[in-house]
């Protein structure tokens, strides 16, 4: 369902070329649940990027779901990742003005989504936070945070999950019911992970580990 073909991608540092994909291959089927670690500047919140769309490769293609990047217009690839990707980061990317439900509920402004308030309320109540729904960001605990990240990213029904270190802010046991919840969800639908980590613990839960070295995916 993804297929990283041949890719390249290289930042320009002031008047350096920084190479940090030189030809990289990767493929993942339908509902696979994988792990990547790496070093720090490995390029592993590159790769989420390039596969998200946000940023493009300088050469090679990436298909999701039989579509491929390079056939599609800007506009298009914004509502094909809108439609089709959901993501968590580490600093939870909540809308600070915004309450737990309607941060929810955004991605459906985004995608038609029949019964979007429903569904966001049905979500946070299964992340554990139906008495939360309309606390802001400000007002809520890292765990609580991430849970309505969790729920957001899930609202459109994603074909896949871009996780990058979504519990690299959190302590160990929160870190743990947070990815509990992750887990038992994504299971529920079937969806396909990519999951940034620096633990272990957290990639053991997938079904595969690679490691980002030198621009490669290497299973661990
Ligand atoms: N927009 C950018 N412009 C220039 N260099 C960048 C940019 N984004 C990332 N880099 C560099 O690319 C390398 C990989 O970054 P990143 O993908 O964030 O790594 P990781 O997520 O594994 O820590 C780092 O050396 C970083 O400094
Ligand atoms: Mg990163």
């Amino acid at each position: 369902m993804l297929e990283l073909k041949s890719l390249k991608k290289a930042y320009l540092q002031g008047s350096q070329k920084v190479e940090i994909f030189e030809n990289l291959n990767f493929h993942l089927k339908e509902g696979q649940r994988v792990a990547i670690m790496g070093k720090s500047g490995s390029g592993k919140s590159t790769l989420l990027s390039l596969i998200s769309g946000i940023i493009k490769a300088d050469e090679g293609d990436i298909t999701l779901n039989s579509v491929s990047y390079k056939d599609l217009q800007e506009g298009e690839l914004n509502d094909f990742r809108a439609t089709n990707i959901g993501f968590i980061f580490q600093n939870f990317h909540l809308v600070s003005y915004l309450n737990a439900l309607e941060n929810v509920m955004l991605p459906a402004k985004v995608c038609n989504i029949a019964n979007a308030k429903e569904k966001a309320i049905d979500l946070l109540k299964s992340v554990g936070l139906s008495h939360r729904l309309d606390h802001l960001p400000s007002q809520l605990s890292g765990g609580e945070k991430q849970r309505v990240a969790i729920a957001r990213a899930l609202i459109h029904n994603p074909k896949i999950i871009l996780a990058d270190e979504p519990s690299g802010n959190l302590d160990e046991e929160t870190g743990i019911a947070v990815m509990d919840k992750l887990f038992e969800l994504i299971k529920q639908n079937n969806t396909t992970l990519i999951l940034v980590t620096h633990s272990k613990d957290v990639a053991l839960r997938c079904e595969k580990t690679y490691e980002l070295h030198s621009g490669n995916l290497n299973k661990c």
